[in-house]
């Protein structure tokens, strides 16, 4: 794993932004894996004024996201169908038959899930793939316990995850939803490419789980440390209780891979 640390949520959200979008120019065809989430919506902000300012061409692009709550009812405000509908794909020209979320309302969950993963699977797997990281030390909503072999299935969400994401449905915790499909940490984990976006003092406990460990599927974000090219991109609030932060600054001033990050 590589650690970035950032000013703050803007610096975070540029930086995630521009690696976005220096792979849609590099590979127009490229496949996208996303997440939603408050983290997320700084970061498609970002996209979208660079693919503004620098007309990106989006057309070829397909996107996986990593999960969708059960049960919620068809066009749901509170699905993340339409989360992405409003925060990306409605901004960016993306076919919107390009763009595959979980779907929540299946009658067949485990059916479903299978057919999300073949269909990762037939667009030739995900470049880059986007995360962040729940209190619980979850990516996706691979809650503790979630085997780091795990594939996209139906998981019951743990009590700080709707605690957190209550914020999101009007502060009514009982109105969030208790199960939700994702991404399991093996799908996570076969992107070529993983990036871990954390912001704010909220973060910072579980965030140093993550990055120092110990590695345990009680924090699935420490899988990362299985991945050989996975990025955090974090700003300074969440690397608030980093141990080794002399070491990452050292890294940060001297690797080659972030001379363009340094510039
Ligand atoms: C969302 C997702 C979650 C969130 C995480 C952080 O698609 O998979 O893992 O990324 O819960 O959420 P925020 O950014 O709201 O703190």
């Amino acid at each position: 794993m590589k650690l970035v640390v950032r000013n703050d949520d803007r610096a975070v959200a540029a930086l995630t932004a521009r690696l976005i979008a220096d792979l849609l120019k590099a590979r127009p065809d490229c496949v996208l894996g996303l997440a939603t989430g408050r983290t997320m919506e700084r970061v498609y902000d970002a996209l979208v004024e660079i693919s503004r300012a620098e007309a990106l061409d989006f057309s070829g692009c397909r996107t996986f996201n990593l999960d969708e709550y059960i049960g919620l009812p068809p066009g749901s405000a509170h699905s993340y169908r339409t989360y992405m509908n409003d925060r990306l794909f409605s901004r960016i020209n993306i076919p919107i038959g390009n763009t595959m979320l979980p779907d929540g309302s299946a009658t067949d969950l485990a059916a479903e899930a299978a057919r999300y993963e073949d269909a990762i699977r037939r667009a030739g797997g995900i470049d880059l793939q986007l995360v962040g990281i729940g209190e619980t030390g979850h990516i996706g909503f691979n809650e503790p316990l979630s085997p780091f072999t795990s594939r996209t299935r139906d998981i019951t969400l743990a009590p700080g995850t709707r605690r957190q994401n209550a914020a999101l449905f009007d502060d009514d915790i009982d109105a969030v939803p208790r199960r939700a499909l994702t991404m399991g940490v093996g799908t996570i984990l076969e992107a070529r490419r993983v990036v871990l976006v954390a912001t704010g003092s909220a973060k910072a406990d579980i965030l140093a789980q993550a990055v120092e460990g110990p590695v345990t599927p009680m924090v699935s974000a420490t899988a990362l440390h299985f991945h050989p090219d996975s990025l955090a991109i974090i700003d300074e609030d969440a690397a608030r209780h980093l141990k080794h932060r002399d070491y990452y600054d050292s890294v940060f001033a001297t690797d080659p891979e972030f001379a363009p990050f340094r510039a």
